[in-house]
């Protein structure tokens, strides 16, 4: 395991408009660090950048210190696990995860020990002698990982792993992964869109936005301290509410002057049918069910602003369509940002 370093990297292609514009990042030594963002925000032209697999047109990286930006990819110390995990059809399991180092010159037995040590972890042993065509898409993944287990890498990269495998596959594998950082004590770099992998699995995110990094932490700091409209947009779901601070007045408590944004995560309104003024009035235009709980699919009434409820259920049921509900919010937990975005402090 090594720290990893990535220090204004940049890079543009044929038009000239960049794609990552100068980013700076710090994954430390037996990390599990998620860059995650909407599509086209620049992570997997990052991501090929520390592989070596794309030149930066800018920018440096480091590796335990190392600057290993103008190296050969076989030469940086990592390995990298592509959504499309490309195994040979005519290899088996064993011949697919030892062809790198075979590539590279080890010996039969050390190449042996290696795929048998990665093939225990990922569970599989019993599958060794098998071709990719006779196994299930998630043991497939589990094959192309082993692929980079093998190599005993400084620093693992994965892009996007999971999003070929279907949903309780997903949630599987993610457990697995979790359970493998935590054996193998590994500095990995995990890319994804999906909000609920970056936030299960990173210990720390980095949100990415138009090839730029808008906020790095831990989960649920982001989510709970977005530092701005974007990153509090960006993680939750439903997603967090936006309301301009005279319709929020009653929810929000005071607030500084000017054009703010009042920002309430779904779970954090409460509603009640009886009149309450100091509340929100909405109309419940439609009723989501999620089985444990409902969204609530509102409008401001008067503004039309749509607003997002996550209800318990109750033992009363839920309000009739149509109905007005008034909404109260933990104050505490309500945030609010200026007209440029950022996140007032309060
Ligand atoms: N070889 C290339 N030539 C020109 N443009 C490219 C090239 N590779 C990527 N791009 C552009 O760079 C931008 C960033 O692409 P990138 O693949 O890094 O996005 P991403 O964040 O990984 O998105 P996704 O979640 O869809 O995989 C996109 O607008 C893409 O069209
Ligand atoms: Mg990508």
């Amino acid at each position: 395991m090594a720290e990893l370093r990535i220090q204004g990297l940049g890079k543009s292609f044929g038009n000239g408009v960049p794609v990552v514009g100068g980013i700076d990042l710090t994954v430390h030594s037996g990390e599990f660090m998620v860059l995650v963002g909407p599509s086209g925000c620049g992570k997997s032209t990052t991501l090929r950048m520390v592989a070596g697999l794309e030149d930066p047109n800018e920018g440096q990286i480091f590796i335990d210190g190392v600057d290993v930006t103008d190296r050969a990819p076989a030469e940086r110390g990592v390995a990298m696990v592509f959504q499309s995990y490309a195994l040979y059809p005519h290899m088996t399991v064993a011949a697919n995860m030892g062809f790198g180092l075979r590539m590279a010159g080890l010996k039969p037995d050390d190449v042996e020990a290696r795929v048998h040590r990665a093939a225990r972890s990922l569970q599989l042993e019993p599958l060794l002698q098998r071709r990719p065509r006779e196994l299930s898409g998630g043991q497939r993944q589990r094959v192309a990982i082993g692929r980079a287990i093998v190599r005993e890498p400084k620093v693992f990269l994965f892009d996007e792993p999971l999003s070929n495998l279907d949903a309780s596959l997903r949630t599987q594998m993610r457990g697995e992964l979790a359970e493998l950082h935590q054996r193998l004590g590994a500095t990995i770099v995990y890319v994804t869109h999906d909000q609920v992998e970056a936030m299960t699995l990173g210990q720390r995110i980095a949100i990415f936005n138009a090839g730029r990094i808008e906020q790095v932490g831990a989960p649920l700091a982001l989510y709970e301290r977005p530092a701005n409209l974007f990153v509090a947009g960006f993680l939750g779901s439903p997603r967090m509410n936006f309301l301009p601070a005279a319709l929020a007045e009653g929810l929000a408590g005071s607030l500084p002057s000017g054009t703010v944004t009042v920002g309430i995560r779904p779970e954090q309104l409460r509603w009640v049918i009886a009149e309450d003024t100091s509340g929100l009035p909405v109309r419940l235009d439609r009723i989501e069910h999620l089985g444990d709980v409902a969204l609530l699919h509102c409008q401001v009434l008067g503004g039309g602003e749509p607003v997002i409820v996550k209800s318990a259920l109750g033992p009363t049921g839920l309000p009739p369509l149509q109905h007005t509900l008034w909404l109260q919010a933990d104050r505490g937990r309500v945030l609010a940002f200026d007209s440029a975005g950022g996140l007032l402090a309060r």
